[in-house]
């Protein structure tokens, strides 16, 4: 399923750049115009889809031009028709088991599986950080981002990446992830003597690719080697109607919409990621969400506290903030570890307290992973297909009985989606980390009017960060307006030398130590 699950290189960019300035309704025409459908493609087509109940897939065939049946057939071709039925049936157990309580069969993570960055002391961190460090200058850790989201929340029309939340630098998202990668590369240099490269695995969608695409090259991949920065793209899932068949969206096009950020497993495997890991010799990846402004990428602390503790799949976590916080929470579930949603859990396991105060379920899942390269293959190669369905009904649009498209004012229909983390139970050591908040959790999920996670909360929480960075440095800062380039610190190491007993206005704005503020 899915399709055009293709990643770019320098070698493919410019058959890339092809397939992708045509855009996707021109490029469905020349491939129609290169095999136009027989009668004979219609029949096999249509007992095939017989097979599966989905034969009214080809019932406006009489009206389709040749270019619309060659689009027809393609869509259809994508859809992998013995895996259709049961995903249906599987989504439809997943529907039914909505809003099931888990208590009975909960508990939290154990103490010796959990690391509060808060409470381990600083020489500790310093261990995982040198071993972070020390992998990244072998070369044998990656970034997987996933960009493939449609952002309709925050409601602007490119990628969420490119979103510029109103820094005086004008960073976007993509850019300031972009910077602190090419800063630790920096770093685990200076540590180790040895120059190694961070690969930036990018998974996109179909709507994000092309733009996604199109930014990093007016960017000139924001200084990072191209060759080390591979985007690639999800797959799709088509929509169904309550009994199981597949929503048409016009008379000759299926209604699918992205496979979820779970869909990451599928498309690494498809689009040769998987094996461009085992060609690199990546051994280690952080997986995240494009959308956290304070995202350490590739956090050397975390990949080092990995590595050491021999995880092949883990999470940062943060500390929820009170008991009916709507967040996911890592915890065990029949022994196994799990992202259980908010409405998982009854009120009263949620405002559970251990006797040192703290809520026993307080693993807040913030959309940040590590996993071993292997992990990937194994979920890749195995676990993939058991992936949990989670099930949306949405108001999908659809061609009637006359083949008039019309757009329902109510749920009409099904989308699925995977989650990325669930994979956790598949894990054979699972770890988590739990970091601070201010320092590493802040995301842009929506426009200013809804007063949170929108871009002044990530512009105020990145200013704050900053401020404390150099406050923590000997510095002192007054007023609110901060920025630290990337260029200057990864995580406020080595301010010391630069803001040590100064006293700076905002807006502050240090960004090297020959052209910044200083
Ligand atoms: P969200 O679930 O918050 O979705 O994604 P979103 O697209 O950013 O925003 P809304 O819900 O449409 O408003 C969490 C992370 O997962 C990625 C997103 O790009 C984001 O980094 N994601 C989501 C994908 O990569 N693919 C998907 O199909 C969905």
């Amino acid at each position: 399923m899915g399709h055009n699950n293709n990643y770019c290189s320098m070698q493919q960019k410019q058959q890339q750049q092809l397939q992708l300035t045509n855009g996707r309704r021109l490029r469905n025409v020349a491939t129609a115009k290169r095999s136009i459908p027989t009668m004979t493609d219609y029949l096999k087509l249509h007992t095939q889809l017989a097979q599966v109940g989905q034969e009214h897939l080809v019932k406006f065939w009489p009206e389709l031009t040749d270019d619309e049946r060659a689009i027809l057939v393609r869509d259809i071709t994508e859809l992998d028709l013995n895996e259709i039925k049961q995903y249906f049936d599987r989504a439809t157990i997943s529907m039914n088991e909505n809003g099931i309580k888990l208590d009975d069969r909960l508990q939290p993570i154990a103490d010796d599986q959990i690391l509060s960055i808060a409470r381990t002391a600083e020489d500790k961190l310093n261990v995982y950080r040198e071993e972070g460090l020390q992998q990244i200058s072998n070369g044998h850790v990656a970034v997987l981002l996933m960009a493939g989201g449609q952002g309709t929340r925050l409601g602007f029309d490119h990628p969420k990446g490119m979103y510029d939340v109103g820094l005086q630098s004008g960073k976007t998202l993509f850019r300031i992830q972009a910077e602190r990668i090419r800063k630790l590369e920096q770093l685990a240099e200076q540590q180790t003597g040895k120059h190694g490269h961070i690969v930036w695995y990018i998974m996109t969608s179909e709507h994000t690719k092309q733009p996604t695409l199109a930014y990093f090259e007016a960017n000139n991949y924001f200084g990072l080697r191209e060759e080390n920065v591979l985007l690639f793209e999800q797959g799709s899932l088509p929509c169904f109607d309550y009994d199981g068949r597949i929503i048409l969206d016009e008379k000759h096009r299926v209604a699918r919409s992205p496979d979820g950020n779970g869909g990451i497993y599928r498309a690494m495997k498809n689009a040769g990621i998987l094996e461009d890991m085992r060609r690199r010799d990546v051994r280690y990846l952080h997986a995240h969400s494009v959308d956290n402004i304070l995202i350490k990428v590739a956090d050397p602390v975390f990949i080092g506290y990995c590595v050491q503790e021999q995880a092949d799949c883990a999470a940062k976590v943060v500390e929820k903030s009170a008991p009916n916080e709507a967040v996911g929470v890592v915890a065990m579930v029949d022994g196994k570890h799990q992202v259980v949603e908010y409405s998982e859990i009854s009120a009263k396991t949620s405002e559970m307290r251990n006797s040192n105060g703290r809520l026993t379920f307080s693993a807040g899942n913030i959309c940040n992973h590590f996993f071993t390269a292997d992990f990937l293959h194994k979920i890749g190669s195995t676990f993939e297909r058991e992936l949990k369905l989670h099930v949306a009904k949405k108001k999908i649009p659809f061609v009637d009985n006359a083949g008039k498209r019309l757009t329902p004012d109510k749920p009409n229909g099904i989308k699925i989606e995977k989650f990325v983390f669930d994979v956790f139970e598949f894990a054979e050591k699972f770890v988590a980390m739990e970091v601070l908040r201010d320092e590493e959790f802040s995301a842009l999920k929506n426009a200013d009017a809804a007063g949170k996670d929108c871009p002044s909360t990530a512009r105020a929480d990145l200013h704050r960060l900053h401020r404390k960075y150099i406050e923590n440095a000997g510095g002192l800062v007054h007023g609110d307006v901060c920025e630290i380039s990337p260029s200057v610190s990864y995580a406020g190491e080595n301010l010391e030398q630069l803001v040590k007993g100064k006293s700076f206005s905002s807006p502050v704005h240090l960004r090297d130590s020959l052209n910044g503020h200083l």
